[in-house]
């Protein structure tokens, strides 16, 4: 072992487990490339201030858990926390949005870091796969992405989970709410500091984790009861359209997220199999994001599912994901010409699309066996010089543990065949 480790909340991703964070991104991002969504890939890092504005200068993202650092040449740049605003900035950046093609549909896999104490299900360095449809208002775009996500999760096998649904109102009616709920929060026993995020952010508050303020907030005032009718007609046709599509969800009029760019339509989705780091994915809408980074008005809504948690919530299920074994076939040679010849017959196996795998370094015939077990392969092919001295190889079906001789020249199109 080297004196190295892997830095304190990060993890390494190493066979066999790497598999199934594959497929989890795989599954997550297939219903998003069967509607519309194209890949884009941002920088791992950005100018700090493009998330001290869209994320928001009081939340915890911003104050307390991100990767900031100001590089030799003077530059203000920050790992990037969440996707969100890196997205947009690259669309507008690139003039996406005056394609004439609104709404832009994007989607995006990725690391991403926050400085938060590492717990199980909690780390620096994690990984989201999100979407994002840039320059729409529309409730049925909100609605095809919860749909989309509860269709990924499903398809990955995944049932314990929940979606809790709730809006955050717009410009007309955030404020009124804003302004009631800071009245309340004049009226409780709270820390200097808490109290200066009431004045600021009383939305944030809401979102304290802890029991003391928790348990003063019970009877806070509600967005609910102050959405305008715009935002209430807006939110009963997203609720509509996603329960004609089969798909149930909770209205939760407490859900206020960790960042500060949503409007409206805010939803989570959490596991119940976690513990306290339950939420497997979020999202909601942000009419005003584009703006607060220096773009025009673009209605937008997105969300990010969490690939690390969306693992444990599939071992907190018992989900076995069905990963085929990447190699199908493992040549096995005894002596140098059969070296030669099987590994000319792996490079043809692999041009044809069949994955094959050899037994590299000078191994013995049960080493190599043992080898071509572990990797899982459905067929071995054997070969000796007396084989190679009458034409032929040994092909071993590893299920049955059938074996026979196929000449040298007919082995690839046997395989094909035998492979389907
Ligand atoms: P978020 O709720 O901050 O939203 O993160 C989304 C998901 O990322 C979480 O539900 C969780 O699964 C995962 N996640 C977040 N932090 C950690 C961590 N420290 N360790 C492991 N997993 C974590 C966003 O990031 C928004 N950008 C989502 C969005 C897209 N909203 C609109 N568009």
């Amino acid at each position: 072992m080297s004196t190295f480790k892997a830095p304190k909340g990060t993890y390494d991703l190493i066979p066999p487990d790497s598999a199934k964070f594959l497929a989890v991104r795989e599954a997550i991002a297939a219903p998003l490339r069967n509607s519309g969504y194209g890949y884009i890939e941002t920088p791992g890092f950005e100018n700090v201030e493009l998330f001290a504005r869209g994320v928001g200068e009081s939340t915890d993202i911003v104050t307390k858990e991100m990767y900031a650092f100001e590089t030799k040449g003077g530059d203000s740049l920050a790992l990037r926390p969440e996707g969100t605003a890196s997205v947009l900035r690259a669309a507008l950046e690139a003039n996406l949005h005056k394609l004439g093609n609104l709404p832009v549909k994007l989607w995006y896999s990725g690391s991403y870091y926050r400085y938060e104490r590492p717990q199980k299900g909690r780390y620096r360095h994690f990984s989201q796969v999100g979407a994002e449809a840039i320059g729409a208002e529309d409730p049925a775009l909100d609605a095809e992405l919860i749909i989309l996500a509860d269709q990924a999760y499903r398809s990955l096998g995944l049932s314990d989970f929940r979606i809790l649904l709730n809006s955050l109102g717009d410009k007309e009616c955030r404020p009124v709410y804003r302004a009631a709920l800071q009245d309340f929060l004049r009226g409780l026993d709270i820390d200097e500091d808490t109290r200066r995020r009431a004045e600021i952010n009383p939305l944030r508050v809401l979102d304290d984790k802890r029991e003391s303020v928790q348990k003063q907030l019970g009877d806070a005032p509600l967005l609910r009861d102050y959405l305008c009718d715009a935002c209430k007609a807006y939110h009963e046709e997203v609720r509509e359209l996603i329960t004609a599509a089969g798909v149930s969800f909770e209205d939760d009029p407490k859900l206020v997220r960790g960042l500060d760019y949503y409007t409206r339509t805010t939803f989570e989705f959490v596991h119940d199999g976690l513990g306290s780091q339950s939420a497997v994915g979020g999202g909601g809408r942000y009419d005003g994001l584009s703006e607060m980074i220096g773009g025009p008005a673009l209605p937008s809504v997105g969300w990010a599912l969490g690939v690390d948690r969306t693992v444990l919530a599939l071992e907190a299920e018992g989900v076995e994901l069905e990963l085929p074994s990447t190699t199908s076939v493992f040549a096995v040679p005894l002596g140098e010409e059969a070296r030669r010849v099987l590994f000319t017959k792996v490079t043809e196996l692999r041009k044809v699309g069949i994955a094959a795998d050899f037994s590299y370094g000078a191994k013995g015939l049960k080493g190599a066996m043992k080898n071509a077990n572990r990797s899982g392969a459905r067929y071995t092919i054997v070969a000796g010089e007396r084989d190679l001295a009458e034409g032929v190889v040994q092909l071993k079906d590893m299920e049955s543990g059938e074996q026979s001789a196929i000449g040298v020249n007919e082995i690839v199109a046997e395989l094909e065949s035998r492979l389907g």
